[in-house]
């Protein structure tokens, strides 16, 4: 059987996360695919730098537009981060090559994916980015396949785990916001542009691809209502406690008679439900239908593991050549349905 080709575009902690999966456990994903998968190039910015994995087997390409172009990639994977600039070219070069895409890029689809998702669908490609939302969690699998015969009423969930990092650190330990948000600094698990995180921008991408999927809509970043949590007080997180209830940025969507709603926003929920128990840089997923009424789902959201783990899942659909369309729906489909994708009255 022909061998699946990767060509894997950053290097950081997930793309040597994928690298040492991919490496480590040949036996185990050919199994469990049938064909052999393989990296054959990988593109990052330093070439030099130590990353304790080995990649000399695979060809280098300082260009991550050239990697995606390569003859003997076949999925591009992409891992690079940012949504201008090279991630933007490199996954719209791929697709006009015709390689399918695998991604944990949450701001690149939010704020593209729509326009990517009907180029795919034009050059016969498909997009795939388990990992963009949740980390480790396989929730859009879950929605595609598991809950395929329900009518999704409702997602909610944390799915930022650098805020639930602060909110909880906080409440256990009773430090006032600032000096939390300067420990999450020191410990790294803020992103380059911290209000990503702390501004509810970083959810609300993972939120607007989610809903995307379970509503079968456009994608619809804009359209999401969005609060962060830079102004919530020490004094907020005791009144909330001493009336049982604790404080999460939690994102809610939903189709109503006024179309579909997306709130992104610091929430009270009960303390002592799942929610409210859910502890440091941990997300969780509530999806409800109308069949299964409601999964609850929890894992890391972050991470060289957590985030390989779910880059890896998509590659091992790719190879058993699942062509699922990108957001769930068919473009075309998506344009003939047409529920609201604003959330004003
Ligand atoms: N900054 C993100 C978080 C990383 O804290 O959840 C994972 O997307």
């Amino acid at each position: 059987t022909e061998p699946l080709r990767l060509g894997i575009a950053g290097l950081g902690t997930v793309g040597v996360g994928v690298v040492k999966i991919v490496r480590q456990k040949a036996n185990l994903l050919a199994a469990r695919t049938g064909r052999p998968v393989v990296i054959t190039a990988v593109s990052a910015r330093s070439r030099d730098k130590d990353r304790g994995v080995s990649l000399t087997d695979y060809a280098w390409e300082d260009d991550p537009v050239a990697l995606a172009q390569r003859d003997d990639v076949d999925v591009f994977v992409e891992l690079m981060g940012g949504h201008e600039g090279s991630a933007k070219d490199a996954t719209e070069a791929a697709i006009t090559a015709g390689k399918d895409v695998v991604t944990a890029n949450k701001a690149l689809l939010a704020i593209h994916g729509q326009a990517l998702a009907e180029q795919a669908e034009a050059n016969g490609c498909v997009i795939r980015f388990e990992a963009a939302v949740a980390g480790g969690i396989p929730v859009i699998k879950s929605l595609t396949e598991g809950l395929a015969g329900n009518e999704i009423t409702r997602v909610m969930g944390v799915m930022n785990g650098t805020c639930n990092y602060i909110l909880t650190r906080m409440q256990d330990a009773g430090l006032p916001y600032d000096e939390v948000f300067a420990e999450a600094d020191a410990l790294g698990y803020l992103e380059a542009d911290p209000n990503l995180d702390v501004g509810g921008i970083d959810a609300g991408h993972k939120l607007s691809l989610l809903s995307s999927i379970a509503f079968g809509t456009k994608v619809a970043f804009d359209g999401v209502e969005l609060e962060g949590i830079q102004r919530i007080s020490i004094e907020d997180i005791n009144q909330a406690e001493d009336l049982g209830y604790r404080i999460k940025l939690l994102g809610v969507a939903q189709l109503t008679g006024r179309g579909l709603e997306q709130r992104m926003s610091p929430c009270l929920v009960p303390a002592d439900s799942p929610l409210g128990q859910l502890k440091g840089g941990t997300n969780m997923v509530v999806l409800e239908g109308d069949a299964v009424e409601q999964v609850v789902l929890r894992g890391p959201g972050a991470g060289e593991g957590p985030t390989a783990s779910a880059v890896m899942g998509d590659i091992c659909d790719v190879a058993r050549g699942l062509r699922l369309s990108t957001f769930g729906v068919p473009a075309k489909e998506l344009e003939e349905a047409k529920p609201a994708t604003s959330n004003s009255p």
